[in-house]
């Protein structure tokens, strides 16, 4: 049976707690540093409001906190990381020059910067502009250039496109966030292995580690907010065969 350890803390503090050497797949969604862009930007839409992520509080950082923030959360990725294991982190397409650059002072390899496509994104001022409906994902190796990449023999394109996350997945509580199972699975499949160590240490309400124990992967997951946290707890526990560690 396959382990999941969950804390409700920070992650960098998290982390430090955990032995070097020990994780086979990092995916991870962190605040994108946008806002307080966002803010200014705020709508008058009450179904706009509800979701509105510049609101949640997690994303408030300025842009130099924010880099230090991640230069902590890199240096921590590269002790805890085996060499030759793989990275997916999920990111505005403004910050990713950004996110690689930090990512090489630690060692990790930069591979590939790709594209999730939303089918149905809200049509926000759809008269006014182009509807925003992507998200950018970055994809590293740590100290080696190719890891574990289960392709099963296709060619496998930079580009994934899905629906918005349903609200079967969203019963426990909403995320304002909150990616969809079908394309975490999508990353955990190909790039770790049957009973490897997955790590999301900006886990949200938990879908990487929902899709982790789905695919007998072990899962360590970390989220500062406890309303999140309790909505991870809760998805992740519904899963079959689940000891949870806290
Ligand atoms: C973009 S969301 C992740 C959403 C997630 N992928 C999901 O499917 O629900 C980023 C999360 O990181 C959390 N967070 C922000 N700073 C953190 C920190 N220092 N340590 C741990 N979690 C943090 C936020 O509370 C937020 O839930």
């Amino acid at each position: 049976m396959t382990t999941v350890r969950l804390f409700n803390n920070d992650c960098v503090e998290s982390m430090k707690e955990l032995p070097s050497d020990s994780i086979d797949f990092i995916i991870t969604d962190p605040p994108y540093n946008l806002g307080n862009f966002m803010k200014n930007r705020a709508t008058n839409l009450v179904k706009m409001r509800e979701n509105f992520f510049g609101a949640a509080g997690w994303d408030n950082l300025d842009s130099d906190s924010w880099e230090y923030s991640m230069h902590q959360f890199f240096m921590e990725s590269s002790r805890l990381a085996k060499k030759g294991s793989s990275m997916i982190v999920f990111m505005a397409v403004i910050k990713v020059e950004t996110i690689i650059k930090i990512a090489e002072k630690y060692d990790f390899y930069y591979k590939t910067t790709g594209t999730w496509h939303k089918k149905n994104p809200m049509p926000r001022n759809m008269n006014l502009h182009f509807v925003n409906s992507t998200e950018s994902w970055i994809y590293f190796t740590y100290k080696t250039r190719t890891g574990t990449f289960n392709n099963e023999g296709m060619v496998l394109h930079d580009f994934i496109e899905t629906s918005l996350t349903t609200s079967k997945e969203k019963r426990f509580g909403k995320h304002p966030t909150q990616k969809p199972e079908e394309l975490l699975s999508h990353f955990i499949k190909i790039l770790s292995n049957k009973d490897d160590t997955v790590l999301d240490p900006f886990m949200g309400s938990g879908t990487s580690g929902v899709v982790s124990k789905r695919l007998s992967r072990n899962f360590i997951g970390i989220e500062l907010d406890k309303t999140y946290f309790d909505i991870a707890s809760m998805r992740i526990a519904e899963e079959e065969n689940v000891s949870i560690e806290t």
